[in-house]
């Protein structure tokens, strides 16, 4: 199996109930290592970016309000099959949906409010990734 990486965010909804640790501790605890980090604040641009294939939906404008609201944390993470295991690990996007053992059975407050943000194939995690990080910024 190929050892792939993948983009993480941990949303304004987690940071802002000290989530951070508990969160990096699912993720470890899975077998996926942190390779890259940071906290940050982004910006409406950025956001609008990140999310432009939702741009015509009729959440964009709440989903980039609600990513700019707070500090995120950008990660990248690194494993085997990484992308498909950390979306196991997050589980549904509407925390209603999630399975037992997940970030978003654990944390999530809504489809919105959802705690965690990870890459859906391997494309978008490289362009995810090159959004936020410079390859000297990841340390495998
Ligand atoms: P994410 O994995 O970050 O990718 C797109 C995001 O859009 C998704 O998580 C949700 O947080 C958000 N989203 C999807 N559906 C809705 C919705 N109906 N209302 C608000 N936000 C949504």
């Amino acid at each position: 199996m190929a050892v792939e990486r993948t983009f993480s965010i941990i949303k304004p909804d987690a940071t802002a109930r000290n989530l951070g640790g508990a969160i990096n501790a699912m993720i470890e605890k899975a077998g996926l290592r942190i390779v890259a980090q940071k906290r940050v604040l982004i910006s409406r641009a950025q956001a609008e970016t990140f999310y432009g294939v939702h741009r015509e939906r009729p959440f964009f404008r709440e989903l980039v309000d609600f990513m700019t609201s707070g500090p995120v944390v950008v990660q990248v993470l690194e494993g085997e099959n990484a992308i498909v295991r950390y979306r196991d690990l997050m589980g549904a996007t509407d925390p209603a949906k999630a399975a037992a053992n997940t970030i978003r059975k654990a944390f999530a407050q809504s489809i919105g409010e959802n705690s965690v943000h990870g890459s859906d194939a391997a494309d978008t995690a490289q362009k995810e990734i090159a959004q936020f990080f410079s390859a000297n910024e990841i340390v495998g």
